[in-house]
């Protein structure tokens, strides 16, 4: 196709190869061309961060990337990060603490908060504000998201706090994938 590049991407651990414009931004690559809609677009500012994934290992707000310069790097999205169907710690932890209330920002959410424990395995509760600052939530006032991030930092994110209800099958989809897709 004239006009276009082609880029292989390791996304979630399969290499993908595409044909793309040359402006076409990381976030509608993920979500148009390989239907990974997870990763959500929440404005136009770059300001919400529910578009965040892991480019090369670090967050990254997807809607600042062009696809094209992530050719030859390694993505992860919100889909990549849990195994074999089981949630990572962190979902689990946002989970056990009701980190979450409508969803939509919780997979950029999550994205951030694993970057934030792996540059600092013991944040304070300082440390966990500032680090989700580039993450907005318009629903929970953050006090259980914060909660989630240390209960992730010191348990793993195993549940161990509030005694939670099990989670339903499509509960923990919403986890992985988030809502309104
Ligand atoms: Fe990327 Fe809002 S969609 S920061
Ligand atoms: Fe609704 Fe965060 S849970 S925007």
């Amino acid at each position: 196709m004239s006009g276009t590049v082609r880029v292989r991407v390791n996304v979630n651990g399969e290499t993908r190869e595409n044909e793309v414009e040359p402006r076409l931004l990381l976030v509608h690559y993920l979500r148009d061309v390989l239907g990974l809609t997870g990763t959500h677009v929440g404005c136009d500012t770059s300001n919400c961060g529910a578009c965040t994934v892991h480019l090369n290992g670090d967050a990254v707000k997807s809607c600042t990337v062009l696809a094209v310069q992530a050719d030859g790097a390694e993505v992860t999205t919100i889909e990549g990060l849990s195994s074999g169907g089981d949630l990572h710690p962190m979902q689990e932890a946002f989970w056990a603490n009701h980190g979450l209330q409508c969803g939509y920002c919780t997979p950029g959410m999550i994205m951030s908060a694993t970057d934030l424990l792996r540059r600092n395995p013991n944040p304070s509760e300082e440390d966990v504000r500032k680090g989700l600052e580039g993450n907005l939530c318009r629903c929970t006032g953050y006090h259980n998201i914060v909660k989630a991030v240390l209960d992730a930092a010191q348990t793993g994110g195993d549940g161990s706090v509030d005694e939670p209800a099990p989670p339903k099958p499509e509960a923990r989809e919403e986890m992985t994938k988030g809502v309104g897709a």
